[in-house]
């Protein structure tokens, strides 16, 4: 009933020269499996990756979007110049944002409250450090993210992805075993279902965190994952074709 979506999060890589050759060899591949592709490359390769992917049927995503219209933000992005480049999607909240950049369960809110204001749909990351994992209290953690990023959002939820990334398995190698993120989607859904009632059926919770072409089929088969959010195995169509076809 979800339709899957494999987003590639290119993250600080691809210069718009690389990033049109990589939509390319991305152009060829095959959608064995009728999922949503997407790809989100920096923001400064989004206009090459507008004008390579004329045509073809991969979506465009941004990495970060800011709250306000317009004004004195220096070096941040709005969400009407996004929709001006034909950008569709737009990640918030991920994890090194949060880290490194000082993002907030409020401050992610109010990315994603501007957003969907502007018609782009966000894809909203969510997880645990390993400490929290350790501590058992991944599922709060985790729940109450969601909750606070999904706040005044209403019918717009419809419009919403989330991704559940445990931090711990981001660029690690280690990966989230196929139970354990379906156990921690599904509570994730439940944290929706608190709020939006049944619409939580039709939001699709993707997992990311070292997902790649050897482990996405197993992850894929779980009943609660409707994606991948995928790092490094996007950065090359080989890789992220395994992905893709899982
Ligand atoms: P990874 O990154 O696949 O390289 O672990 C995933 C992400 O951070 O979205």
């Amino acid at each position: 009933m979800r339709k899957p979506m494999i987003a590639g999060n290119w993250k600080m890589n691809k210069t718009p020269a690389e990033t049109k050759a990589l939509i390319e060899d991305l152009k060829k591949l095959g959608n064995k499996n009728g999922a949503d592709v997407v790809v989100c490359p920096m923001t400064v390769s989004l206009a090459a990756a507008a004008e390579a992917l004329k045509g073809s049927e991969i979506h465009l995503g941004a990495q970060n979007v800011h709250f306000a219209d317009h004004g004195a933000y220096t070096g941040e992005c709005n969400a009407a110049s996004l929709k001006e480049l034909g950008v569709e999607y737009v990640i918030i909240g991920h994890s090194e944002r949060r880290q490194y950049f000082g993002e907030t369960d409020e401050t992610v809110n109010q990315r994603v409250l501007a957003a969907l204001a502007a018609g782009l749909k966000p894809i909203v990351c969510v997880g645990e450090v390993l400490n929290e994992r350790q501590q058992g209290i991944t599922n709060e953690i985790v729940c109450k993210q969601t909750k606070v990023a999904l706040l005044n959002v209403g019918e717009q939820i419809e419009n919403v992805i989330v991704a559940y990334e445990p931090v711990w398995a981001i660029g690690t190698g280690l990966t989230a075993t196929p139970d354990q993120a379906n156990e921690t989607i599904a509570a994730i859904r439940g944290a929706i279902r608190d709020v939006f009632g049944d619409a939580a059926d039709r939001v699709r919770i993707l997992y990311g965190g070292s997902m790649n072409a050897k482990n996405a089929h197993d992850l894929m088969a779980q009943p609660e994952i409707d994606g991948g959010l995928i790092g490094g195995a996007s950065l090359s169509a080989e890789k992220f074709d395994g992905v893709i076809n899982f």
